[in-house]
């Protein structure tokens, strides 16, 4: 499965002494986590350690990391939460019907791969602002790391090798516009692998900031890029960018407050309408073992609800008003929840948008000694973007335009279904379900969770708040509990990690559910114990690590 993606948050508050010492990475892969750990060693922030991070990332985790895309980051601090919105844009001549042929059926593969599959990238406006407001130490001193990786090389893990030596095969067959093979065949197992164009991108962002990458020479060379291959990203469309800090939302659950990603992520308003309804549901969640069939079939028929809300009232709050407050109400999460079918499967075409009758990424999560957290998560979409690294600047592009909705009621490459509220307009951003999300009590961050996966993030992140405060698993337990995935549609079909035990395989079978054993999701989860110390943990499946420190 390809996968993708990245996140962030921060967290500042008074905590026992040993606790306020203790700081933590839990990374999607080594680079990253020694390098944000150094940055907390030092005495940087947690805002510090994610920029640090985030440019990593883009040198040894090209399948997700990147400065080509976009992302989100959860911070908490000083008592208070805030959210950034990097996501890309749609360019300025995007239009809605771009990707439909002349027969009014959508051309899958054109926001997938190759040059009109990119929005407008935002993540070095986002690492920019970010540390503008809070970070603490040189902005040339965070992207150090990256730039000694990306112009010395570095060692890939196996795993990436083998990942991109399948990705070429793939390019090699099928080629849709993608020059991946010239800039990554060079990759091999055991040799520093050296990324010059990338090496000399970064130092031009750590002399000038944002400047370079949305009006210098980073920018004439993606926007002549882009005019020499019949691609849409202009000077305007770099030069208008913006980020934009958001309020998160939160929500009560079980005696903690949840704050999680707004618009134009369906990512928290789905994972809050899950817990929501799962509070309402308590009783019949009491005592079920985990993963048990009826346990799953519930989680399922959660989904399913929350899913129907995404496709019909989730877009671009800049463009599209979001119901949220409708959509989060106790009486309407009430009445939802009451429809739930706890002993069979709910009919799929009368599972509706509830609000009638009156829509390869990675993530980071960090805390630092302080006790500030950061969540992010950040993507280029799928496994190395659209497969298209921008020629003299080293750095792949998005494939983010699919996480439109090409055509109203079509299914995206995630399966999702989306209508006007998702639809491509110039300048809107696509909507997405990245899900960087904390943990509070009493003001004290108790986790830290995040995931990529497209549209199984939610889930993911649903599942591992769950594992962790339901079932009082350990990080390490959390992250690698086999996890199911349900999104309405197809009908009736749930996702799983293959490991989920066979009693509740066929148990969920013999309900009718169809089933389908593709794992999914990269956890990477901080959690505080009951004593207050903080444990760390990448799932398992994956190359992440994570540091307790
Ligand atoms: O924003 C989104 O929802 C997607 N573009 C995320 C893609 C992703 O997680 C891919 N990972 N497997």
């Amino acid at each position: 499965m390809l996968r993708l993606t990245s996140c962030i948050l921060i967290l500042l508050f008074s905590l026992p002494l040993n606790a306020a010492q203790q700081a933590a990475v839990a990374m999607p892969d080594s680079y990253s986590a020694e390098a944000a750990a150094k940055v907390l060693k030092d005495g940087g922030n947690a805002v510090d350690a994610a920029v640090t991070a985030g440019f990593v990332l883009a040198v040894t985790l090209p399948e997700a990391g990147n400065i080509g895309g976009g992302g989100f980051m959860l911070v908490y601090k000083d008592g208070k939460a805030d959210f950034l919105d990097y996501r890309e844009k749609a360019p300025l001549k995007a239009h809605r019907d771009m990707y439909l042929d002349k027969q009014g059926k959508v051309m899958t593969e054109k926001p997938l791969y190759g040059i009109l599959a990119s929005g407008v990238p935002g993540s070095v406006m986002g690492m920019w602002q970010a540390h503008q407001k809070y970070g603490s130490r040189p902005w040339k001193a965070l992207l150090a790391p990256a730039i000694q990786l990306a112009e010395e090389g570095f060692v890939p893990h196996e795993k990436l090798v083998r990942y991109v030596e399948r990705y070429i095969e793939r390019v090699k067959q099928d080629r849709h516009g993608r020059n991946f093979d010239q800039y990554f065949s060079g990759m091999v197992t055991d040799q520093p692998f050296k990324q010059p164009e990338l090496a000399a991108t970064l130092k031009r962002i750590a002399e000038t900031g944002p400047d370079d990458f949305y009006k210098g020479e980073t920018a004439r060379l993606l926007a002549g890029f882009m005019q020499k291959h019949g691609g849409l990203i202009s000077l305007q469309d770099l030069a208008q960018y913006t980020a934009e800090w958001r309020q998160p939302l939160s929500e009560g659950w079980q005696g903690y407050q949840v704050l999680s990603a707004p618009p134009p992520s369906s990512g928290g308003l789905v994972l809050l309408q899950m817990l929501k309804m799962q509070s309402v549901l308590q009783d019949h969640f009491a005592g079920l073992e985990h993963n048990s069939a009826r346990y799953v079939h519930l989680l399922a028929e959660l989904a399913k609800r929350g899913f129907a809300d995404r496709a019909e009232y989730m877009g671009d709050p800049d463009f599209y008003q979001v119901p949220t407050d409708k959509l989060l109400a106790d009486d309407y999460i009430g009445r939802r929840a009451m429809e739930v079918n706890v002993e069979q499967i709910s009919e799929t075409a009368k599972i509706q948008p509830g609000l009638k009758e009156s829509e390869d990424t990675t993530h980071y999560s960090i805390i630092d000694k302080w006790g500030n957290a950061v969540s992010t998560t950040t993507t280029i979409n799928l496994s190395f973007g659209s497969g298209v690294v921008v020629e003299g600047a080293g750095f792949l592009l998005n494939d983010e335009m699919d996480d439109f909705s090409a055509k109203a009621g079509v299914p995206n490459y995630f399966g999702a279904v989306g209508s006007e509220a998702n639809e491509i307009v110039p300048q809107k951003r696509m909507l997405s379900s990245m899900t960087p999300t904390i943990l509070l009590k009493n003001g004290i961050v108790t986790m830290v969770t995040g995931s990529p996966g497209g549209t199984t993030i939610i889930n993911s992140v649903f599942q591992s708040i769950l594992n962790r405060h339901l079932y009082q698993m350990t990080a390490q337990q959390t992250v690698d509990a086999p996890r199911v995935h349900h999104q309405l549609l197809p009908k009736d079909t749930l996702r799983h990690h293959p490991d989920l035990n066979e009693q509740t395989r066929k148990a969920l079978e013999k309900m009718g559910y169809t089933l389908d054993g593709r794992r999914f999701g990269d956890l990477q989860v901080i959690s505080r114990d009951e004593h207050g110390q903080l444990q760390a943990a990448s799932e398992s499946s994956g190359r992440g690590r994570s540091l307790v420190f």
